[in-house]
């Protein structure tokens, strides 16, 4: 199958690849994988205190499709707050990556990484809750 340009571009230079400190307070992590394909994917988010995200970083194991998409996924998050990043949907990823139909949970997993990302940050805020999402 024929990768779109946008997607081959994300691919042979991934942005923002990296690790965060999983156990700095301020670092929210998101840790899923594609059920379809076995695929995993890591993104992490900085936040800073006024709310907004700072810097994002992701490590994909998965095919093009979903490096590309963790990749732009990152570069859409950073500078946004929690509440814009959140309306990143996986519909505007694959549209921005011409992705085809049976490469659309690619995107999915992006946008699950996204939301878990944020859901762990938002659980770390909150003393009660040492609840983590990480065992995706
Ligand atoms: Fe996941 Fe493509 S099936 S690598
Ligand atoms: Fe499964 Fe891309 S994440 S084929």
């Amino acid at each position: 199958m024929a990768y779109s340009d946008k997607v081959i571009d994300h691919y042979e230079n991934p942005r923002n690849v990296g690790k965060m400190d999983i156990a700095d307070p301020a670092v929210g992590t998101g840790m899923v994988g594609a059920p379809a394909c076995g695929d995993v994917m890591r993104l992490q988010i900085k936040v800073n205190g006024q709310g907004v995200i700072e810097d994002a970083k992701f490590k994909t194991y998965g095919c093009g499709s979903a490096i590309a998409s963790s990749s732009l996924a990152t570069e859409w998050m950073k500078g946004k707050t929690l509440d814009e990043a959140a309306q990143i949907k996986n519909a505007i990823i694959a549209e921005e990556l011409a992705l085809p139909p049976v490469k659309i949970h690619c995107s999915v997993l992006a946008e699950d990484a996204i939301k878990a990302a944020i859901q762990d940050y938002k659980s770390k805020q909150s003393p009660e809750s040492d609840i983590t999402n990480n065992t995706a």
